[in-house]
């Protein structure tokens, strides 16, 4: 139930392990779309296998909710859970499917949680199953996902770890026979009781975001030290304790998942006593990040009113076509309010960025977006970006300004293309005016303060 991202993948994923699959959702033009063939949005390797499956019969779609669960031996739950404006999980969705399948699913069907929800969902789900279900027995589970957008398809076939929380021995059956084939590819299992798999999901999400927070904050940080803060993860992330992943600073964490689970744990903490002040800073350092790169194209062009940026990447990451709480509509926001010309580009993202922001200009490619812009801003890490020409990049731009916000560019290739560029938590580089080289280092140093000698008559 849910055919977004998380659901889709699932339904794909386990039709091409071998299982009968229907996927339904309440968006009727969605499921349209994928009996055609067509997925609502882009997940690379995704299309393929779902044409794959649908062909071998084992994969299918219904708009109605009744058909695909008449004969479910397992119903999973992937339907949406964003943020409520305080922050909360918004689990309406969850209700509704749970009523759905207390009225159509068979007597002794195991019902999966797949989305994010806070501790004691399923508590809540249970009961709505029984109050509805008609004297029917339902065993509920938590089977939280860790798929990222842009390799959703490599994780849920080739995942680190398969969680389970279960509170009957059915449960247990039935989800050891359904991931058997990953299971005896040697893919490790955790078998936990519910609550502990719901927060594990909520934990797993908030600490990935922690890591990218305290990533950006060391940014800052080696912004004032005259520091390196990519060579600083790299250090840190040889300890195996600590891990590189997840340590790049830019322009911070977006998408669907983090900003919202990370409110949800936030707000379940404080539910259940124990407030975890923690992840206000996290999500305080992460808001910092969008401004500090504004920052840096205000001290660049002095004044923004007029000024044309152009913004190279608009996807909340590279390898989706996914905007929501991107970070780079976050920054062209800010700059659009500040009175700049946004011209935005990316290989897949721009329509839906389009839509959600009509105030922003597209353009075909970066060179296009670039040509007559007084600055360049990276703002996703598509790959495609870094093989750009720099030589035909500095020419067609007004000024030779990029503001690097996800640290694509190497610095000194840069220099010797003659920008003046300004990554994240490293050393700009600036060129020095010709009459300022030729001084002595204290003079440069000094620069500023010095005195003109005065003129005696
Ligand atoms: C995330 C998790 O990685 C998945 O494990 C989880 O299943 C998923 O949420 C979910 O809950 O459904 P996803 O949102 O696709 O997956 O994206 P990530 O690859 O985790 O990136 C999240 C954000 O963090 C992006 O904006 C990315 O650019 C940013 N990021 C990531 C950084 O700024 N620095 C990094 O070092 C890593």
């Amino acid at each position: 139930m849910g055919t977004g991202h998380v659901g889709l993948v699932t339904c794909v994923t386990f039709a091409s392990i071998g299982h009968e699959v229907v996927g339904t959702d309440v968006d009727v033009e969605k499921i349209e779309l994928l009996q055609r063939g067509i997925p609502p949005f882009f997940e690379p390797g995704l299309e393929e296998a779902m044409k794959m499956e649908s062909a071998s019969g084992r994969l299918s779609f219904s708009t109605v909710a009744a058909e695909a669960l008449r004969d479910a031996e397992v119903v999973f739950i992937c339907v949406g859970t964003p943020a409520r404006a305080n922050g909360d999980a918004n689990l309406l969705a969850m209700e509704q499917s749970a009523s759905e399948i207390a009225r159509h699913a068979p007597n002794g069907a195991v019902v999966v949680e797949k989305s994010t929800v806070p501790a004691g969902t399923a508590d809540r789900v249970l009961t709505t199953l029984q109050r509805e279900g008609g004297g029917r027995e339902f065993h509920v589970a938590s089977n939280p996902e860790f798929l990222r957008e842009g390799a959703a398809m490599r994780d849920a076939l080739e995942p680190d770890r398969i969680v389970i929380g279960i509170e009957s021995d059915r449960s247990l059956e039935v989800l050891r026979r359904l991931y058997a084939p990953l299971l005896g590819a040697g893919i490790h299992l955790i078998v936990t009781d519910i609550r502990t798999a719901e927060l594990a999901k909520h934990a797993s999400n908030a600490f990935l975001a922690m890591k990218i927070s305290f990533a950006n904050a060391l940014a800052r940080l080696c912004e004032r030290a005259g520091a390196d803060v990519t060579a600083v993860a790299d250090v840190m992330g040889g300890d195996p304790r600590i891990g590189r992943a997840f340590l790049d600073a830019g322009l911070g964490y977006g998408g669907y998942c983090f900003p919202k689970d990370v409110a949800a744990l936030k707000r379940l903490s404080e539910r259940l006593g124990y407030p975890l002040p923690l992840l206000d800073e996290v999500e305080r350092v992460n808001e910092e990040a969008v401004e500090a790169a504004a920052a840096k194209v205000e001290e660049a062009l002095w004044n923004l009113e007029g000024k044309r940026i152009a913004l190279l990447g608009l996807a909340f990451k590279a390898g989706t076509d996914d905007v929501r709480f991107s970070p780079a509509l976050a920054l062209a926001r800010r700059l659009l309010a500040a009175g700049a010309i946004v011209v935005g580009t990316d290989p897949r993202a721009a329509s839906n960025a389009k839509d959600e922001l009509p105030e922003l200009e597209l353009a075909s490619d970066a060179y296009e977006a670039a040509s007559g812009a007084h600055a360049l801003v990276v703002a996703t890490e598509w790959p495609a970006f870094r093989d750009l020409d720099l030589g035909t990049l500095k020419e067609i731009m007004l000024y030779p300004l990029v503001v690097d916000g996800r640290n694509l560019f190497d610095p000194s290739e840069m220099a010797e293309a003659g920008f003046w560029y300004y990554p994240t938590g490293r050393p700009p580089v600036v060129p020095l005016p010709a009459a300022a080289v030729s001084l002595p280092f204290d003079a440069v140093e000094h620069a500023a303060p010095i005195e003109q000698p005065s003129v005696t008559p």
